[in-house]
């Protein structure tokens, strides 16, 4: 469901304040609190349950809510402690790509921290030109909407800080600590659990709003993975063992971003540097990365534009700015 009306936003608040106290909440009583008729009241539950409430009617007794929960936007929203990421938060059924809508909004004028979620997505982009698969009750597929007052050149930076919004919300929830491979894959035991695409509208001097779009693996189970990412690719779930809550990841991560986000507007890049090499570990490494031609030597780091350091065969240290790590050694 996109977002519940405001009787049934009053209807889920009512049966989650039972739910605390292990209590039943008669149709009578929910049609006097709210002011609506009893034919209203279950009108609305109704429309809750297709929305995927777990709502149940004993007779005698009433309705009550059980887990889990659905995800939607009023869910993801109603226990987040953001000021500005997710404040106006958009949920969408199906979407080509959230990246693609957060850039059409926010060319419409859509203010910064404007975030879409979309349960699943029909063409769902990674970065250089591959898919990103996106079926739905699984996983997150999410753009945040920024415009920091950057020019295009630190825009690799912003990734990194990206980057470590994302590797900070997975630790939250995995029992192993995850990496990042350069620029913004965040990996666990060497398997991608997320991505990051960032997408920009930009003047020659600064740039006018960014789409940064995240996808995380939360809820796919080993089998669910394509043959072509099925040994490269992991989720939350299969590291945990278990089915975790989508929205409270959503949450942390929201919460992540602004606070990272706040981390790069606020001071000079040494922190995001310093923190998002804690989850690099590829430094010191023999490793390959695309292009044409491909650079093959030592890893060195990265530089503070967020650039690759590469120390080729002949001493000389070569920086890198677009492509990906294909092997390390
Ligand atoms: C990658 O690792 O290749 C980047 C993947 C980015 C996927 C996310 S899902 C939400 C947003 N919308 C898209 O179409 N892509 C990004």
């Amino acid at each position: 469901m996109p977002t519940p009306n405001k009787t049934e936003t009053s209807i889920i608040n009512l049966l989650k304040t039972a739910k605390v106290k292990d209590k039943y909440l008669s149709g009578e009583e929910m049609s006097e609190t709210l002011a609506v008729t009893r034919s209203a009241v279950w009108k609305h539950v109704s429309s809750l349950r297709e929305a995927g409430y777990n709502i149940t009617a004993r007779p005698n007794k009433g309705y009550s809510l059980s887990e889990p929960l659905p995800f939607n936007a009023f869910e993801v929203s109603s226990k987040l402690k953001t000021s500005k990421i997710a404040n106006n938060l958009l949920y969408f059924k199906e979407l080509d790509s959230t990246n693609t809508k957060a850039l059409q909004l926010a060319k419409e004028g859509a203010t910064e921290g404007t975030t879409l979620i979309a349960e699943t997505q029909s063409g769902g982009k990674g970065r250089l030109g591959k898919d990103w698969h996106s079926p739905p009750g699984v996983n997150i597929y999410t753009s945040i909407i920024l415009r920091p007052k950057i020019a295009p050149q630190k825009a690799q930076s912003l990734t990194l800080m990206a980057a470590i919004a994302v590797a900070k919300t997975i630790e939250e929830f995995s029992p192993i600590k995850p990496s990042v491979k350069w620029p913004n894959d965040i990996l666990v035991e060497g398997k991608k659990i997320a991505g990051i695409l960032t997408e920009m509208s930009s003047e020659t001097e600064q740039i006018n709003h960014i789409a940064l779009g995240i996808g995380i693996n939360v809820n796919m189970k080993d089998q669910d993975f394509p043959n072509d990412i099925c040994k490269t690719a992991t989720s939350l779930a299969v590291l945990k063992g278990e089915k975790i809550d989508r929205a409270e990841v959503a949450r942390a991560l929201y919460s992540n971003v602004e606070k990272w986000y706040k981390v790069f507007l606020d001071t000079d890049l040494s922190s995001i540097i310093d923190t998002w090499l804690n989850y690099f570990t590829s430094k010191g490494k023999k490793i390959c990365v695309s292009g044409t031609p491909p650079t093959e030597g030592i890893c060195m780091g990265i530089d503070s534009d967020g650039a690759l350091l590469i120390k080729n065969d002949d001493g000389t240290t070569k920086r890198v700015l677009s492509g990906e790590i294909t092997s390390i050694y």
